[in-house]
Parts: structure tokens; sequence; C-alpha cells
């Protein structure tokens, strides 16, 4: 990949793992530049933090149906991530369409509060919690057609204690994510990632 990775996030709320995203391009953590933010909400706080670094935003009605972008929204999202070297799905709950995930093959990244392939989709710390698992923690991935299916990354581990709430215990997750998300954009930026079946191989992983 390029020197200087051209990088879009997708958003749709607070946008914590986009400020770790951010903050770590500019340290140079990470070699890229995030040339826009696309979200589908267009009052998430992400938008503000964006304002705020001078970082393009691209509002998308996506429609109302929970998870799914509707096919009117679709040529423009194409659009919108047609220039990108790297796309961060960064608490993004929307599902991106095949016809996205096969434009950009090994070029999509996710975040997920879970140990995939444990609690795919929404509310993952709410299902570990009631599904009554010791231990909970995130994963990043490729984006493949599937919901949180694509090959793994990173994955963290946090223990769950009796006394949590999904609150308390995405809290814990939150600050793997923003650390594990970093390392892999940066590998992804690189080029130091390659997908072999499901299998995801570093290039020089002990200088990660
Ligand atoms: C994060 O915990 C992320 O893992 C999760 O949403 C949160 C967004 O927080 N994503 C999913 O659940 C995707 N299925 P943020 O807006 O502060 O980054």
């Amino acid at each position: 990949m390029k020197h200087n990775s051209r990088i879009v996030v997708l958003a749709s709320g607070r946008g914590s793992n986009f400020t770790a995203i951010a903050a770590a391009i500019e340290s140079a953590e990470i070699p890229g530049t995030i040339v826009r933010l696309v979200t589908d909400n267009p009052v998430a706080p992400a938008i503000e933090i964006a304002n705020q670094r001078g970082i393009p935003v691209q509002v998308i009605d996506c429609g109302s149906r929970r998870g799914r972008i509707r096919m009117a929204a679709r040529p423009l999202l194409l659009k919108c991530l047609a220039d990108a070297d790297a796309i961060a799905c960064a608490g993004f709950m929307r599902i991106l369409p095949p016809s996205i995930v096969r434009a950009h093959p090994a070029r999509i990244l996710n975040v997920h509060p879970s140990l995939l392939p444990a609690f795919p989709g929404l509310e993952s710390p709410r299902q570990a919690i009631e599904y009554g698992v010791r231990v909970a923690g995130c994963t990043v991935h490729f984006v493949d057609e599937g919901t949180d299916t694509g090959p793994i990354i990173f994955q963290a581990a946090v223990p769950v204690d009796a006394s949590d709430t999904p609150e308390t215990l995405a809290a814990r997750i939150l600050p793997h994510e923003h650390r594990l998300y970093v390392s892999a954009l940066r590998l992804l930026c690189q080029g130091r990632l390659t997908i072999r079946g499901r299998q995801v191989i570093i290039e020089d992983e002990e200088q990660t």
C-alpha cells in the first residue's frame, strides 16, 4: 500500500474509535490521512469530532431499517469509498452490502465488542452478560459479506464481573478496541496484512 494511505472512516455514533484513529494519524503512528468521515446519523457526535479536526463529513440517509443500507443510498456510499485505500468501520451500525465489500477486497476493517465468532450483531456486551460468559472482549477483523464474520486480525479479552452491566462491560472493553484498531489499521496501511483462507498473516509480526 502507499506510504500515505487514504482512509475513509464510517461511524454512526460517539466516535471514540474514530478519535483514536485520528489521534494515531496525527502522531504519525498510522501512515495515512482520513479523507472523510461517512455517517448514517446526522446527529452523530463523531461529526463534531471530524469538524474539530477539519475532516470532511458526508451524511448518507441509509433508511430506517435497522442495520440495513437502503438501495437508493448505495451509489453515494460507493462513491464516498471509491478513492479509499483503507476503510475503517468504527461503530458503524449498518451492514455493508456485498457490492461494496466486493469493490474493496481486503481493505475494510471493523471493530466489534465481542470475542468473535461469539455474539455478532448488536448489543454484544449485553449478549455476553445474558449468556453468562466469564470472559468477553473485542475483535478487529476484515469485513466480508457476512455480519461480523470476516478474518480476524486481533482480539483482546477482559474478565466479566458478576456485577457488570452492559455499560460497565463495554467500558472495560473500549480501551482495548482503541489500541487494537490503531495497530490493525497501521498494519493495513503499511501493507503488512495478507488474508489466507480465514487466517490473517502479519508480515514481521514481532515488529507490531
Ligand atoms: C464500539 O464499542 C464498537 O465496537 C461498537 O460500537 C461502539 C462504537 O463506539 N460496534 C459495534 O457494535 C458494531 N457491531 P465509538 O463510536 O465510541 O467508537
